[in-house]
């Protein structure tokens, strides 16, 4: 089978590990690389020798690519991935799928007028522990879900990074929101959040909020990305459900290696995208080949992307919530 002919649009921290996978995967070729930033995009064409546009209108027109990647930062992906549908182009965007309902709907549109195919990269779909905690969470053995509990933080150097550019919900949050709602198998109908806003940063610090779920089970949520940059391994993360029959919860703070030095000690990737023997393997590389098997075979993608649109939804009520002061209902 020919390879997929690949290209990638945003070649920041993300979009460079896409860029260098589509190069290293056995099934695809990548072709050609776009950012608006010539000093980040030009390097990285030469080291895998491959085009680069600066303008990503003339990746997009190219005839000798199939699908791209859209890794632009989160309030940017509707130009880009309205524009890909346009010239036919599959699509593997990252999360969040849009900054807005309004604008991930613009994006549905343009992917059904166009007839191309669209996968949104919620890379937990593909880590074997959430995975299993889902499976876990089969009504016959976990009965119906009571309460269900998301808890995701980071350091403040990295809502530095990203500033008024994101949101700890788009950044980190609609990791969980998609999560929550996959595992509890059930829409969260209505929202009440509160953020905390001190560090000028341009961002929330931390959000805080209680779900309920159409199917009467509670929720909480806790993002922040206030930590000092000295939280360990620099995350904290924790889900947990707890059903009627059984419980399934996970809690991780490291990835169980630890790489200790004169002035402290840091945690190790062992799962998402480590490199091991040369090659990026983990969570992201099992995500992009899925993306190009399911393209190159015709099969449906792990998730449909109306379950991503379905997290901006809540995302948008979470927004409202916070700037109402009051619960909100998710608007579907
Ligand atoms: N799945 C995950 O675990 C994960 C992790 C990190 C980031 N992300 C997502 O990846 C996306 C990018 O995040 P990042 O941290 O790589 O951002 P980044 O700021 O490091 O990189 C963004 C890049 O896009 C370029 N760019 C901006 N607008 C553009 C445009 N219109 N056309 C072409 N290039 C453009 C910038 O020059 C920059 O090089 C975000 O949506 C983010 O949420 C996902």
């Amino acid at each position: 089978m020919a390879k997929l002919r690949m290209g990638v649009v945003g070649l920041g921290f993300m979009g460079s590990l896409h860029a260098r996978l589509w190069h290293e995967l056995p099934n695809t070729e990548l072709v050609a690389v776009a950012d608006l930033d010539p000093a980040t995009g030009e390097p990285l064409a030469r080291k895998y020798g491959c085009a680069f546009h600066a303008d990503p209108a003339d990746l997009f027109a190219r005839a000798d690519i199939d699908a791209v990647s859209i890794v632009t930062p989160d309030r940017h992906h509707v130009a880009p991935a309205t524009a890909a549908a346009a010239a036919g182009k599959h699509i593997l965007l990252e999360k969040p799928m849009a900054h807005t309902g309004a604008a991930a709907a613009e994006i549905a549109a343009a992917v059904e007028q166009h007839g191309v195919r669209l996968m949104v990269a919620h890379v937990l779909r593909f880590d074997p522990r959430y995975v299993q905690l889902r499976a876990a969470a089969d009504p016959e053995t976990f009965g119906e879900a009571i309460h269900l509990r998301a808890k995701r933080n980071s350091v403040r150097g990295l809502a530095q990074r990203l500033g008024a550019n994101s949101s700890v919900l788009y950044y980190l949050g609609v990791h969980d929101v998609d999560m929550l709602q996959w595992v509890a198998r059930s829409p969260i109908t209505r929202v009440y959040a509160q953020k905390v806003q001190k560090l000028s940063n341009g961002n929330e610090d931390a959000l805080y909020a209680v779900l309920n779920f159409a199917s009467g089970a509670i929720g909480t949520l806790d993002y922040s990305w206030a930590w000092p940059d000295g939280l360990p391994n620099g995350y904290w993360v924790h889900l947990e459900a707890v059903g009627t029959k059984s419980a399934a919860f996970l809690e991780v703070r490291d990835q169980g290696l630890h790489l200790v030095g004169e002035t402290g000690t840091v945690g190790a990737d062992t799962h998402l995208w480590p490199e091991i023997n040369g090659k990026i393997i983990g969570d992201l590389r099992d995500e992009l080949l899925h993306f190009a098997e399911a393209v190159q075979s015709g099969e449906p993608f792990v998730q449909d992307w109306r379950d991503a649109q379905d997290a901006i939804r809540v995302l948008d009520a979470l927004f409202a919530s916070v700037d109402q002061g009051a619960p909100v209902d998710v608007r579907r």
